[in-house]
């Protein structure tokens, strides 16, 4: 079975989030169920940089105001598909935004580009690989399932995957004509969506199946405040809707051979993990204390996450005598908020403002316990990494974070299966009662060992979410066969 997956960002060449992880990982978690993926993204300079073999197999005069080519390569163990266009991607700064800061403005004709090729491919355009099914990530590629439908031949099945609603890719109506769909697109039956072209939309609109990143969130997104404007189309096509748990990519994050670590360690050698801690106290500025709970926090600054919690409960921390090691990068005024607090209260918060690889895994190997107060989550895979590196998760109650930690609630506790701390609702002063109850289970050394022990016994590996994609895509080829 072959599937083309269309991407904004693939791990390890880009990635701003969560995406990047999953869309690097999940190919490579198909390959034991005979699945074939390859992945189309765009020509980045970061792409074009690390591919380690590429040749042109397709060339366009034409692809949204330039010449382009689109080469099949090789990067990082990858197969891909990379549209070479200097005019859309050759150019400093994110996938998304310029140097600036700002939304690069023509992001509606970049991304249409990456949706016309993905389609493309799923007619036929480089006969050396015809997908059976096309697979689009988020708005970016949300065009791809619309221009296949457009396309009115015989197509491959399509799916659309919703990392995260919130981003929905809506352009100015102006824009319609230019994106080469038929003049009657433009409609509520089509890719229009509240008077914009709508990206995300479009995609759900015409994908065959529609799935999110957990069970929860699939169902949070059916709902007024988690559909966030597309609740009604989501439930008029719930019957093809369904939330497949994210993996984690657990040969990155294995704290057994992490080389990115202070000390190597396992369930059987937990005693090397107090080294860990004694490190990232000693890179976060923190007081070498062993008895301090330390909590780690590794995240983008947003509304989203919901880090003005933690702002807010500073002296909540304070108070329990614990430390925080917090890497964020984002948000000025949240940072703005962080840094003050590393300032006034040296040695017992500590802040990294940045985006690095080697510190996330140190807080993950060395904090007690990972905080996650995120608003909405539609996995998560910072509480995944917890898991598996004995930080327990003290996550808000919500998508993701709910189907992944097990509350350590009595019940929980009397069956010996909790793995961490939910609250809800998200506000202030439900963290401030979580901190203080992890405080309390922190103070049980024999179970909060055991809990640890919980924890990294959790299967966050890929295998489930393999099994649930290529039953999802075998599904669809045999429906569109029959
Ligand atoms: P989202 O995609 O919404 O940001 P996820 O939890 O799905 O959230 O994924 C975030 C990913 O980015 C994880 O791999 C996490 O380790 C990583 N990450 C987030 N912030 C940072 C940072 N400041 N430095 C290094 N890695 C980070
Ligand atoms: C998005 C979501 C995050 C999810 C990630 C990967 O960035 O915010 O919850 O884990 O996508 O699916």
């Amino acid at each position: 079975l072959k599937v083309l997956s269309v991407a904004s960002e693939i791990y390890p060449l880009v990635k701003t989030g969560g995406l990047a992880d999953v869309v690097g990982a999940l190919p490579a978690a198909l390959v034991p169920h005979g699945i074939e993926m390859r992945t189309l993204v765009p020509g980045y300079p970061a792409v074009m940089g690390g591919l380690e073999k590429a040749e042109p197999v397709h060339h366009f005069d034409h692809l949204f105001g330039g010449p382009a080519r689109l080469l099949a390569a090789e990067a990082a163990g990858l197969k891909l598909f990379v549209i070479e266009a200097g005019h859309l991607y050759d150019r400093p700064g994110g996938p998304y935004v310029g140097p600036n800061g700002l939304d690069w403005e023509d992001n509606a004709v970049r991304f249409a580009a990456l949706g016309a090729v993905g389609s493309g491919l799923g007619l036929g355009l480089v006969p050396a690989f015809v997908p059976d099914t096309v697979h689009a990530h988020d708005w970016q590629a949300g065009l791809t399932p619309a221009y296949l439908h457009y396309s009115g031949g015989r197509r491959p099945g399509s799916v659309m995957t919703i990392h995260n609603i919130a981003f929905q890719g809506k352009f100015d109506a102006e824009l319609a004509p230019v994106l080469g769909f038929p003049a009657d697109a433009f409609s509520i039956h089509g890719i229009e969506y509240y008077g914009t072209v709508g990206y995300l939309k479009a995609g759900l609109k015409f994908a065959d199946r529609i799935t999110t990143v957990s069970p929860g969130y699939a169902g949070e997104i059916l709902l007024p405040e988690g559909g966030m404007g597309l609740e009604g189309l989501l439930n008029d096509r719930s019957s093809v809707v369904s939330g497949i748990l994210n993996g984690l990519d657990t040969a990155a994050w294995n704290p057994a051979t992490d080389p990115l670590i202070a000390a190597r360690f396992d369930t059987r050698r937990m005693k090397a993990r107090a080294a860990n801690k004694v490190e990232l106290q000693r890179r976060f500025g923190l007081d070498p204390d062993p008895d301090a709970l330390l909590f780690g926090v590794v995240s983008r600054l947003s509304w989203q996450k919901g880090l003005d919690l933690i702002a807010d409960n500073i002296g909540t921390l304070l108070g329990l005598g614990a430390q925080m090691a917090l890497l964020g990068t984002g948000d000025p005024d949240l940072a703005g908020r962080f840094a003050g607090a590393a300032q006034a209260h040296p040695g017992r918060i500590g802040v990294w403002l940045g985006y690095d690889e080697a510190v996330a895994h140190l807080v993950q190997a060395g904090a007690d316990a990972l905080l996650v107060p995120s608003r909405f989550e539609p996995c998560g895979l910072t509480q995944l990494s917890a898991l598996r590196y004995g930080a327990l998760p003290v996550v808000a109650r919500v998508g993701g974070l709910a189907d992944t930690v097990i509350d350590v609630n009595e019940m929980a506790r009397s069956v010996g299966v909790g793995t961490g701390v939910q609250f809800s609702p998200v506000t202030p002063s439900a963290l401030h009662l979580a901190l203080n109850r992890t405080h309390r289970l922190w103070q049980d050394k024999v179970l909060w060992k055991k809990l640890q022990r919980n924890a990294m016994a959790t299967d966050v590996s890929w295998e489930r979410a393999a099994r649930d994609y290529d039953r999802l895509f075998r599904d669809l080829v045999a429906e569109r066969g029959a």
